[in-house]
């Protein structure tokens, strides 16, 4: 089908470059670029908004010409297409018999109580997909808001009024078991590792079948599956906010939350760019944080992190639990404000846009398969370490939700399995 135009062109959110791809732009293509690459439509002389649809995300961003910079770059996953990822949930078929496949399962939004963990049948891959043995998997806070439904906004892409996925599970570290007889990038019997999105992908699961255009690359060789699953959601995250950022060295940043999946990689990748980090976590935590390599701890429980003297490039509220407001007087005068949460900052991101030099970027998941490379590479040049707080088996998956819901896990929280 031709999704024709003559003005379309491919923007590359992550290199921030523009490229014609050719005049007439077909299904096909958007199978070739990455979720990054968006369709260029509106141009005026500063704004150009592009809008793209992938497989089942889609978004718009805004991007200024005369800044040379992305303004704002939304990106959503929906449930509803029909090219979804939800075809790659376990299935519980009541009709056939189960071939011992253990899968975490729930049929209603809930507590961690209601997940539970049963036999199911191995998913068979499709042409384009590859059936995956899970080995392990991160559980983390993405996993907990489609386990419990909540946010009420988020029921959009899970389901509104049940969860459309049986299973958890947004990322994964295993072994390609098989593949459908139109795959070419991988092979049977290659470890893998991966991250399919904030809603899920089923991936509590000892068998997992995924197109191999999904969020799949190839797990470091000098890890194993527990540590490559903390290297996943948590710092996909952080990898796709500093992609876009692109702090350089000598820059100063704040990372607030810094002791959580994202706070802590954040950490860990800002250093890689040689950027002065000031870590705000609880004291306990100092000696972690130091070793992930920040310059500074400050101990949000027991001093007013605000009073910082420092005036940073780059604020990163990790965790969700500070604010723009609050955070504004220890920015430079051309700083950088982005969060994990808080909807209040798409607000602040037009409004940052029009006035003053401070700005707050919100900023929507890109380029998957990218940033997870990225992650691998620093992992095998011994630059990124994983960070586990507990390990649960697949049987006691109810209580790592549990857990992770108290919202004091450090690092990652990871099921094993086998
Ligand atoms: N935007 C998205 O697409 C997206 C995706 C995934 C997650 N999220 C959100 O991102 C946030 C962080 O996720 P995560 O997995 O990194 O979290 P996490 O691992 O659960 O982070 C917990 C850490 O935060 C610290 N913390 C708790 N309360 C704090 C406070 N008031 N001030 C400072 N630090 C505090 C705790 O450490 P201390 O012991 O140091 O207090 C704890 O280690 C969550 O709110 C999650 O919902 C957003």
């Amino acid at each position: 089908m031709a999704r024709s135009s003559p003005t379309y062109q491919a923007f590359d959110a992550r290199k921030q470059e523009r490229r014609v791809v050719r005049d007439t732009v077909r299904e096909d293509d958007l199978d070739a670029v990455n979720v990054t690459d968006v369709m260029i439509r509106s141009t005026s002389d500063d704004l150009q908004i592009g809008f793209f649809a992938h497989g089942d995300a889609a978004g718009a961003i805004l991007y200024s010409k005369k800044r040379r910079r992305v303004i704002l770059n939304i990106v959503v996953v929906s449930s509803l297409s029909r090219t979804s990822s939800r075809r790659w949930a376990p299935r519980i078929d009541h009709n056939q018999t189960s071939d011992g496949v253990k899968a975490a399962v729930r049929s209603r939004y809930g507590p961690p109580a209601v997940l539970t963990v049963q036999e199911v049948t191995t998913p068979a891959p499709k042409d384009d997909e590859v059936l995956i043995r899970v080995h392990a998997a991160s559980v983390n806070r993405s996993d907990y808001h489609v386990l419990t439904g909540s946010p009420w906004p988020m029921r959009c892409f899970t389901g509104l009024i049940r969860p459309t996925l049986a299973s958890t599970g947004t990322d994964f570290a295993g072994r390609i078991e098989s593949t459908g007889p139109k795959v070419s990038k991988f092979k049977a019997g290659e470890n893998v590792m991966g991250f399919g999105g904030v809603f899920g992908i089923g991936s509590h699961a000892q068998y997992l079948a995924l197109s191999e255009r999904g969020g799949i690359v190839p797990m470091p060789a000098s890890i194993t599956y527990v540590q490559a699953a903390a290297c996943l959601e948590g710092a996909y995250y952080a990898a796709t906010a500093l992609t876009q950022v692109k702090p350089r060295a000598g820059q100063k940043a704040l990372v607030y939350g810094a002791t959580g999946a994202i706070g802590s990689a954040y950490v860990q990748l800002l250093k890689c760019s040689d950027v002065y980090v000031t870590a705000v976590c609880a004291d306990e935590h100092r000696h972690l944080m130091m070793s992930l390599g920040a310059d500074k701890v400050v101990d949000y429980r027991t001093q007013d992190f605000t009073r910082d003297t420092e005036r940073y490039d780059l604020i990163v509220d990790a965790v969700g639990k500070t604010s723009y407001v609050a955070c504004r007087k220890l920015m430079q005068n051309d700083g950088v404000y982005t969060s994990s949460g808080g909807f209040e900052n798409l607000f602040f991101a037009v409004a940052t846009w029009l006035v003053g030099r401070k700005r707050v970027l919100f900023i929507g998941p890109t380029d998957i398969v990218g940033n997870l490379m990225l992650i691998k590479d620093l992992v095998e040049q011994g630059r990124f370490k994983p960070v586990i707080d507990r390990q649960y088996p697949i049987e006691k998956i109810s209580e790592a939700f549990a857990y992770v819901g108290t919202g004091e896990k450090i690092g990652n929280v990871i099921v094993t399995m086998d």
